[in-house]
């Protein structure tokens, strides 16, 4: 039977139950395929796609029409995911009404389910305008790459007792703007499992450790497929680097050497084409 798609209120009785949710960032069609296949719950159309498919330094770069076109085709190959799209830097922090109407593209024009948006405090007032507007928000704090900057690098947050403070304050204003979920990123697990048991809303962990209602991984990082670096908090589950890498030179030996194509490759003349060629050619 084809999966139903999960809901808002599928994800709090998740975190009632003690059932962990299981997100990932997918920026294309075919890993949108693998990953409702694979039975994920929710995908993340990151603004890491900036990074992990264009290949630029930072997340700041990325347009709403680059997360535009990735969350449509994700989408496509996840008809019966979760789908988030993320709010790429500038579309939010200008003003409330430019955050509304960015994030309203997101669900016209991708059809997404919720958008994610990075800062606490600071970006309240964009969390409840999008909320009245209507629209499923998923907050982000912590270690929030965007203004990465502002924070010395991308470094773990809420590390001292005022610093965790300063945390949770962020997930409190987060919570009561209006967001559903909060995601977040880079900090100790007693502050996030803290955060967890404070909030009736289900909070996800990146390098937040276990003590929460779920966790995200870039799939980039899951798979080996990112090179640049390797954060502590990343698990991976195979190496597509590698394989890839070692499959592309295996065909370049083959045609090299005249092993491929093979026989099973060709499309032969049907039957009796190949004498009439001939005669034809012969003229
Ligand atoms: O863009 C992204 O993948 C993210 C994660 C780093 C949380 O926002």
């Amino acid at each position: 039977m084809a999966q139903q798609k999960l809901t808002i209120q599928d994800f709090y009785r998740m975190k009632a139950e003690g059932q962990k949710i299981t997100w990932i960032t997918s920026y294309d069609f075919p890993t949108a395929q693998f990953a409702e296949a694979a039975g994920l719950d929710m995908i993340l159309v990151g603004d890491s796609l900036g990074m992990c498919v264009y290949g630029y330094e930072s997340t700041v770069p990325v347009t709403m029409g680059q997360c535009i076109l990735h969350s449509e085709a994700v989408r496509r190959g996840a008809p019966r995911t979760f789908v988030v799209g993320d709010m790429p830097f500038l579309s939010y922090q200008t003003s409330t009404p430019e955050a509304v109407y960015n994030a309203g593209r997101f669900l016209k024009e991708a059809r997404v389910d919720a958008v994610k948006l990075e800062g606490g405090v600071r970006v309240a007032a964009q969390i409840r305008a999008i909320v009245e507007a209507g629209i499923l928000v998923i907050g982000h704090i912590g270690l929030t790459p965007q203004s990465s900057g502002l924070l010395g690098g991308h470094k773990a947050q809420g590390r001292t007792a005022e610093a965790a403070r300063v945390v949770v304050e962020d997930a409190r204003a987060v919570a009561e703007a209006g967001a559903q979920m909060l995601l977040v990123e880079a900090v100790p697990p007693e502050v996030t499992g803290f955060i967890a048991r404070d909030l009736s809303l289900p909070v996800l962990s990146i390098g937040a450790g276990p003590d929460c209602d779920g966790q995200l991984l870039i799939v980039s990082d899951l798979i080996g497929q990112f090179q640049a670096f390797r954060p502590k908090f990343v698990r991976r589950y195979c190496n597509v680097a590698e394989m890839v890498t070692k499959a592309l030179g295996d065909y370049c030996a083959d045609v090299r050497a005249g092993r491929f194509p093979a026989e099973e490759h060709c499309y032969r003349m049907l039957p009796g084409e190949q004498e009439k060629f001939q005669a034809l050619m012969k003229k």
